[in-house]
């Protein structure tokens, strides 16, 4: 059906907005898809929603991309279905925006369990199972609030600055495991990832990174684009 038939692909957060859009594509392409949000309900509709395109093989399950275990049940779920992972979409990302003095000890650590501390667990996961196929893509959504400081963004900024270094780090290690790894890195995206952020017409569309997935997924084996920031085109004038 595509040029990713037989391939097997884990896509976290992907109920909604970048992961949602990815997941799609990777599917439609011939890749068998392992999806999770945090909600079961939302994790079933979005399963059956993407399953209703012809030919399309879609699984998926509640999983907290923070909990350890939920991240295992959600690999293992993978590879009793279809035999194995190839692509991991670390995509899974909150955002609370407050000054430091104003952020809650709470909200510090919901931000960097689940933007980093969960690609950690994702990537454990994978990691052997891809070594075991001789070989994977591990793709990290970070942001270009890992390069830019904001005001309102110090926990935010500290997750995406935390995965560069994680990402590259983690490439450098398992490269000549056959295993690439890109972080993409996006300015304005429209979903709905904040109540602070609507969607529009000028940021970049959900369905602009899934194709930019699907370019790096085309690439030959023997290149790796290890970094890669996305613009809006044409942002309004400040
Ligand atoms: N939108 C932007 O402008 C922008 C720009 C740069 C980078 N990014 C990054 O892109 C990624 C996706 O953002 P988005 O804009 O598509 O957000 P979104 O529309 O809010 O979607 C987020 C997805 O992640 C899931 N999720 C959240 N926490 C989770 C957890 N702990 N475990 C598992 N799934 C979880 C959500 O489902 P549940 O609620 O059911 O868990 C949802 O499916 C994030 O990493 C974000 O930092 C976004």
């Amino acid at each position: 059906m595509g040029f990713l038939n037989g391939k097997v692909a884990v896509v976290t957060g992907a109920t909604k907005g970048i992961g949602r859009a990815i997941a799609e594509a990777l599917a439609l392409e011939g890749a068998h898809v392992v999806i999770c949000g945090r909600d079961e309900a939302g994790t079933r509709a979005a399963v059956a929603e993407i399953a209703a395109a012809p030919g399309v093989e879609v699984r998926g399950q509640a999983c907290d991309v923070r909990d350890r275990g939920q991240v295992a049940a959600l690999f293992a779920l993978a590879e009793a279905e279809f035999g194995g992972i190839d692509v991991v979409i670390n995509n899974a990302g909150v955002g609370k925006f407050a000054s430091v003095e104003a952020l809650s000890v709470e909200d510090w650590h919901f931000m960097l369990e689940t933007n980093l501390t969960g690609v950690f667990h994702c990537c454990q996961e994978a990691l052997p199972r891809m070594k075991r196929r001789g070989g994977g893509y591990l793709i990290q959504i970070g942001s270009l609030a890992g390069k830019n400081p904001f005001a309102g963004g110090a926990a935010y900024n500290a997750s995406k600055f935390g995965l560069n270094g994680f990402a590259e780090a983690m490439m450098l290690d398992h490269r000549h495991d056959g295993i690439r790894v890109t972080n993409i890195c996006p300015g304005s995206v429209s979903t709905e990832f904040s109540p602070s952020m609507a969607k529009a017409e000028w940021k970049i569309q959900p369905q602009d990174i899934a194709d930019i997935v699907l370019s790096l997924l085309r690439l030959p084996e023997r290149t790796l684009v290890s970094y890669l920031e996305v613009r809006p085109s044409r942002p309004p004038k400040k």
